[in-house]
């Protein structure tokens, strides 16, 4: 069981986002995407889920053929596919409890009592314990994205996104939350993705790695692969300078 993108192309208009990018995030492992600012990254994801569909090739979650699922198998697929936004994306007008048990509203059969139970102990489980009653505003950075990561478990899924979980925070409040993403995939067992740009972060989750290039896989591989490649764009992560990827317009 695994998460697999075959040759996926996707366009807005004229512009070509994907032309024909494939990824594969094996049982249990974490896989990182890497790539440049507009290269289509965050594209990627939402076609895991499918709030995107492709053009053109395949998505394929758990054996499921994503792009070819009706309402009702879409449905069944989110539960099983927790998304961590970029920016955290809680409702500022919902307590931290709220934000939490949304998904869990949703599902028929989860009486009140399971719901409540459910979203304690998904809380505790990124340390937050004791926080359902506020409201985000009262959170920090760190704190919205560990509500954020207890939202995406809440259904029990198999699979995580991690959408730039730790874009905008400080040094410390990186690792804590690189440290979660690796305590989901040891104590619950679920393969995740995780897209980012910072490289220190990759290397504290990763189990493979995959960079996503004018729209195609500029490269697969382990950690140690990734460290020794010759390719200059890779290199150019490796080394800090994103920046000097520039992706076609
Ligand atoms: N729904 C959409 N409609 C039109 N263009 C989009 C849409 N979503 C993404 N794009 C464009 O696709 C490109 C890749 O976007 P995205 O995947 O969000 O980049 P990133 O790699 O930074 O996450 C960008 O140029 C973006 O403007
Ligand atoms: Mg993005």
């Amino acid at each position: 069981m695994a998460i697999e993108l075959r040759d996926v192309y996707k366009a807005f208009g004229s512009k070509e986002v994907l032309r024909g990018f494939s990824a594969e995030a094996r049982d249990g492992e974490t896989l990182v995407i890497l790539g440049g600012s507009g290269s289509g990254k965050s594209v990627t994801l939402k076609h895991i889920v499918g709030l995107l569909e492709p053009d053109r090739g395949e998505v394929w979650v758990d054996g499921l053929r994503v792009d070819e699922l009706d309402r009702e198998g879409l449905f069944e697929l989110r539960r099983n596919v927790g998304y961590v936004f970029q920016f955290a994306a809680l409702f500022d007008s919902m307590t931290v409890a709220e934000n939490v048990g949304m998904g869990l509203k949703r599902l028929t059969g989860v009486s009140k009592e399971d719901r409540l139970r459910r979203v304690e102990e998904c809380l505790a489980r990124v340390d937050m314990a004791g926080y359902g009653e506020r409201l985000p505003a009262e959170l920090s950075g760190g704190q919205k994205k560990r509500v954020g990561i207890a939202r995406a478990i809440a259904t029990e899924p198999r699979y995580i996104l991690y959408d730039e979980p730790t874009t905008g925070l400080d040094p410390m409040t990186r690792a804590v939350i690189d440290e979660l993403i690796n305590r989901m995939k040891a104590e619950l067992g679920v393969t995740g993705i995780v897209i980012t740009h910072d490289m220190e972060s990759a290397f504290r989750v990763a189990d493979r790695f995959a960079m996503i290039h004018d729209g195609k896989q500029q490269f697969q591989g382990s950690p140690d692969e990734i460290r020794s490649s010759a390719d200059p764009m890779v290199r150019a992560f490796i080394e800090g300078r994103p920046e000097l990827i520039e992706e076609a317009e």
